[in-house]
């Protein structure tokens, strides 16, 4: 598996990723807002594995009980992609007077290829590069209370600190928790 920059070619498979991976889902456009504005901020996983059925036989079901087929997850031909993490700088327009500070928008991994390294991989990447490419002084980003395998990599892996609680956050009415993370130039 190799961790790279993502690139604009990359945003469909990255697309498909998150729909298969998590209910948080969004539109091209913001994929392809991130990796314009921020062109060094996101990164995926590939793999040139290419007998991976998860990967091959994606397809969802879109609430009225019909399916639908995703695209491959091919990045190029040989390549696959089996996880990202999708980044930005914060630009509220509300938050002007805050330092620069950066936001985990999406992050991912295909079931079959976790507890691997491959997220704190990513989301170490990410941290480097919002620091040191875009002067990031701390990062932001919610997660679901359940979510026990991110909760563990944010908190426990990455030292991420618990801000607070925001009360349901999620479009079913689970809360969230805000974490942040100071980004220090000697680590
Ligand atoms: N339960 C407990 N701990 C776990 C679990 C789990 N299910 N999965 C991973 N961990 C721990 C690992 O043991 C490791 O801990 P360590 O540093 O003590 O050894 C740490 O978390 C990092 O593990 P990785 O192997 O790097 O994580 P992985 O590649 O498996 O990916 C992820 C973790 C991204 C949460 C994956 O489970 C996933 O894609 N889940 C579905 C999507 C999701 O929930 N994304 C995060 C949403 S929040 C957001 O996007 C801002």
């Amino acid at each position: 598996v190799t961790i790279r920059r993502a690139t604009i070619e990359d945003i469909i498979c990255m697309q498909n990723a998150n729909l298969h991976n998590l209910p948080e889902n969004y539109m091209l456009k913001y994929y392809m807002y991130h990796i314009l504005s921020w062109p060094e901020a996101s990164f995926v996983a590939t793999t040139t594995d290419l007998n991976e059925p998860e990967l091959d036989e994606l397809s969802l079901e879109d609430g009225k009980g019909n399916e639908i087929k995703l695209d491959p997850h091919y990045v190029a031909p040989g390549e696959k992609l089996v996880g990202y993490v999708l980044t930005k700088m914060n630009d509220d327009p509300d938050q002007q007077n805050e330092p620069p500070n950066g936001h985990i928008t999406s992050l991912s991994v295909m079931r079959t290829y976790r507890r691997m390294g491959i997220a704190e991989k990513l989301m170490r990447q990410a941290l480097f590069a919002l620091r040191e490419v875009y002067q990031a002084e701390y990062v932001s980003l919610h997660v679901r209370q359940s979510n026990r395998a991110a909760l563990h990599l944010y908190r426990d892996t990455l030292e991420f600190e618990l801000l607070n609680v925001e009360k349901s956050y999620y479009q079913d009415g689970e809360d969230a928790y805000a974490m942040k993370k100071v980004l220090n130039l000697d680590e």
